[in-house]
């Protein structure tokens, strides 16, 4: 049975986008335009270059504050009516700590941004999709295996799991979708800083990711929009994984480099 669009086609939908400014909500805004949808930006930093490229609209908010963002969806809704797609990319990576030492703060920081900023865009945005809507969330590989020394980051990247099915479920009877994709490492400013928990991260990559590499931001971006289009209307409250088949298990090259190294 086909019940919409049979090309994953997003064109002539209405995109609001956070964490627009860098990175994969930077690629994902421009796949989604170039896909055919208004994009409305939003970030905490300046990204009207990029709206201005695009024919989008920016609209400055912390995702953290819920009155900037109600401020930030009755502009954009005065400017289109509705929103169809919502994609909670918006992050920050918090700490860089084993759990005896890391702080309160940095845990409140994290959940105030990472999950509190998810909950204010479902909040604020579902009550202005039409039905057939999809809201997408940026979560982490760091939420479903252990990450040392990130358990900030990691904590409130994993609640984010019960925030997707729980809304999934509430937000069903209205015709939205709600899902996450959970990347493993892509290269973004957030892998650029040199910290021993990056190195550490890349390492594993390379020594044990079946592809030996990091994902591109455009190839989170493409699953972005598989997620977002029509075609996918069965598919709601899940997570997915796109990590170039690090949880797949051990990859050939590290399971011989192991091998190597007993025969030593
Ligand atoms: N890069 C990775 O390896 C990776 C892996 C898994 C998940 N993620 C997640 O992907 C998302 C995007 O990360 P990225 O790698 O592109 O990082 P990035 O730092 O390049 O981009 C994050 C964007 O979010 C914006 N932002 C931060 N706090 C905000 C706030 N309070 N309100 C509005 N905007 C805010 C920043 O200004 C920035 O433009 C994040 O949620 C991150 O946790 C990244």
């Amino acid at each position: 049975m086909t019940t919409g669009q049979v090309d994953f086609s997003v064109a002539g939908k209405v995109a609001l986008v956070t964490g627009a400014a860098s990175g994969i909500g930077r690629a994902i805004s421009i796949r989604l335009a170039q896909a055919g949808s208004s994009l409305i930006l939003i970030d905490i930093v300046d990204a009207s270059d990029l709206a201005a490229e695009l024919n989008a609209t920016f609209i400055q908010c912390d995702v953290a504050r819920e009155d900037q963002y109600a401020a930030a969806v009755k502009q954009a809704v005065a400017l289109h009516g509705h929103i169809d797609i919502l994609v909670n990319n918006a992050g920050i990576s918090v700490s860089n700590e084993s759990i005896l030492d890391d702080s309160d703060a940095a845990y409140l920081r994290a959940f105030r941004v990472n999950t509190l900023g998810v909950v204010h865009g479902i909040r604020c945005v579902a009550p202005v999709m039409p039905t057939g809507s999809s809201i997408i969330t940026i979560s982490s590989l760091s939420s479903l295996v252990g990450a040392p020394l990130l358990g900030a980051y990691a904590a409130s990247k994993a609640a984010l799991a019960a925030v997707t099915r729980t809304s999934a479920l509430e937000l069903a009877p209205r015709g939205i979708r709600v899902n996450e994709v959970a990347p493993g490492a892509v290269r973004t400013a957030m892998n650029d800083s040199g910290a021993p928990f990056v190195e550490r991260e890349l390492a594993w990559v390379k020594a044990a990711g079946a592809f030996g590499r990091m994902a591109e931001p455009e190839e989170i971006a493409a699953v972005v929009h598989f997620l977002a289009s029509d075609d996918c209307q069965m598919i709601t409250g899940q997570t997915l994984v796109v990590d170039g088949g690090l949880t797949a298990g051990p990859s050939l090259g590290l399971l011989d480099a192991l091998v190597e190294g007993d025969n030593k």
